[in-house]
């Protein structure tokens, strides 16, 4: 069983970003920015855009945070957005979700010029991503592409099952890798025998936010196993949605929690915004 070190990719992929904003700053004068747009008091929300705003900072990035009150209305939000979508030190935007029940998550994202949309969640880059074209990718699930590619594991002819079926995580998942030419099954919470679908699987990568869905009777000898989910137990400990301790030995690769794919999403988000700011000001 090999581990898939996330934490180390990550660093590797921040050290190259680094170089790269060097470049950028003294060949075109061009900072990357980030404007991040965060509603409401949720901690763990918070913790996450410390994380971006702090990684921002090591790789030499501008970033901005707003941090609005839980009562602020949907124009006020649309607002902000409008006045990054004009502003030229800004790159890359991303609406922290979830957003209060009162704002409609759909109609937001869908103010975001989609050639700043780093977090590929508007249905343009959507769109282009399903069928191929270059596009901004979803965060997660672009990371996990990533971790394939830096393990030269091969994804074609793979069957591979996608746990999860959410616009951020499952379905581009899915879409990546039916574009990388593997067989892909995606079940969800309807999905009535999840381990008929699991025990045959040659990758599986889950994300659903559900502490021991996975356990080793659910995953084949030898197989991969991806683990998405992050949850945080009574005890203060951070956990995946697979019994990691039982389920390792059989796999020929599994993702850790913590330091598996979520520092990766992180390394994706400033990878998509230094693209971003890399293609300013090309007529694309
Ligand atoms: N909330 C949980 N994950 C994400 C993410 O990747 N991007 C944004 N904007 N919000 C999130």
């Amino acid at each position: 069983m090999q581990l898939i070190d996330g934490k180390s990719l990550s660093n590797k992929v921040q050290i190259s970003i680094s170089k790269e904003v060097e470049k950028l700053k003294q060949q075109r004068n061009i900072v990357p920015g980030l404007a991040v747009i965060i509603v409401g008091n949720d901690p763990a929300s918070h913790a996450y855009v410390s994380m971006k705003e702090k990684a921002c900072k090591k790789v030499g990035f501008y970033s901005i945070t707003h941090k609005m009150p839980e009562g602020i209305t949907q124009d006020e939000i649309i607002e902000i957005i409008k006045m990054m979508n004009n502003n030229p030190h800004i790159h890359g935007i991303l609406v922290q979700l979830p957003l209060p029940k009162h704002i409609d998550t759909d109609t937001i994202l869908e103010v975001i010029d989609p050639k700043k949309d780093v977090d590929g969640f508007h249905a343009y880059n959507i769109g282009r991503m399903v069928t191929n074209l270059d596009s901004f990718v979803s965060c997660t699930p672009l990371g996990v592409m990533k971790m394939f590619e830096e393990y030269n594991i091969d994804l074609e002819g793979k069957d591979v099952v996608v746990v999860g079926a959410s616009n951020i995580v499952g379905k581009p998942m899915a879409m990546l890798l039916l574009n990388a030419n593997a067989t892909v099954t995606i079940t969800h919470i309807y999905t009535k025998d999840l381990s008929k679908y699991t025990k045959e699987a040659d990758i599986v990568i889950v994300g659903v936010g559900r502490p021991n869905l996975i356990t080793a009777d659910m995953i084949k000898d030898g197989a991969i196993v991806i683990d998405i989910g992050i949850n945080r137990l009574e005890d203060g400990s951070l956990v995946g949605d697979v019994d990691f301790e039982n389920v390792a030995p059989k796999c020929s690769y599994i993702t850790p929690v913590p330091g598996g794919v979520g520092p990766m999403t992180i390394a994706m988000l400033l990878s998509n915004t230094l693209k971003s700011a890399k293609q300013f000001g090309e007529n694309i």
